[in-house]
């Protein structure tokens, strides 16, 4: 039991490529990162896509159908235990479905999903697939299906959705991202004063001086677990008995 009088605090979660990065996802800015071996702008860009679209379509049906053969790691289930407890959202740049599959119910994707697809001239006509999508692959308007994904130069629609988020938290825990990225890294300047920042990441992360962030320094699959249960034993020590 906790205190009736004592009032629970709302956790937002940022995670970005390194949260997956254990479950065996590439990340993109790491030695060995994805951005080493593709250019952003031949796959991740409008460009590039008006390009070579059987180019940035074959990208991402190899993204998708890694989704298969990868699952959650104990950092994705320390969330699933840390929403339990707490009023707690996910705001992820991450396209794969890691935490809907470990069982987080409140998952917001800034950047899009692999696992949809959508119409490349209408922009509501989106589709869940877990197949490959080729050119002449159509919505039922007839144009080409492209992936559901924010490439660079384009909007991010959900941003101003999770900047709300991130105003009303009171603890704001940051994995796995370089937020070298914006609209998405300038979401911590909406943190409240007060509020409790944890960013866990292995990197010397040079965000986290900018941003007054408690940086700890470990794998997220070893650091978010613990952190985890640091916060229910604060308001629920007798959970972790
Ligand atoms: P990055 O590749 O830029 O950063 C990944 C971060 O994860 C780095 O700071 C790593 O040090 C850290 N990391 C690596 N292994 C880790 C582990 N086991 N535990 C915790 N952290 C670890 O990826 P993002 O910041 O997510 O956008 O990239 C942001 C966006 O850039 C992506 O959403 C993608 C990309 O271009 C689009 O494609 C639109």
């Amino acid at each position: 039991m906790t205190d009736p009088d004592v009032k629970l605090p709302r956790i937002i979660v940022l995670t970005g490529a390194g949260i997956s990065a254990e479950s065996g996802i590439r990340t993109f800015r790491d030695s060995g990162g994805l951005w080493e071996e593709h250019s952003i702008m031949d796959v991740a860009t409008p460009e590039g896509w008006m390009r070579n679209p059987a180019l940035v379509l074959d990208f991402y049906n190899q993204r998708r159908a890694q989704l298969k053969e990868v699952e959650p790691n104990p950092a994705h289930l320390a969330l699933v235990k840390l929403e339990k407890f707490f009023s707690t959202s996910i705001v992820t740049q991450n396209v794969d479905d890691l935490h809907e599959r470990a069982g987080s119910s409140k998952v917001l994707h800034l950047h899009g999903e692999l696992l949809k697809v959508r119409s490349e001239r209408f922009d509501d006509l989106i589709y869940t697939t877990d197949q490959a999508i080729h050119l002449g692959d159509v919505c039922e308007q007839g144009a080409q299906l492209r992936p559901h994904i924010v490439w660079f130069g384009e909007d991010v629609p959900m941003i101003s959705v999770a900047a709300d988020m991130v105003k009303d938290a009171d603890v704001i825990i940051v994995v796995g991202t370089s937020l070298n990225v914006y609209p998405a890294a300038g979401l911590l300047y909406h943190a409240p004063y007060g509020s409790r920042k944890f960013l866990i990441d292995p990197s010397d992360n040079p965000t986290s001086n900018v941003y007054r962030l408690t940086h700890i320094q470990e794998n997220a699959g070893k650091a978010l677990p613990v952190l985890v249960d640091e916060l229910i034993g604060e308001y629920f020590p007798a959970a972790l008995d």
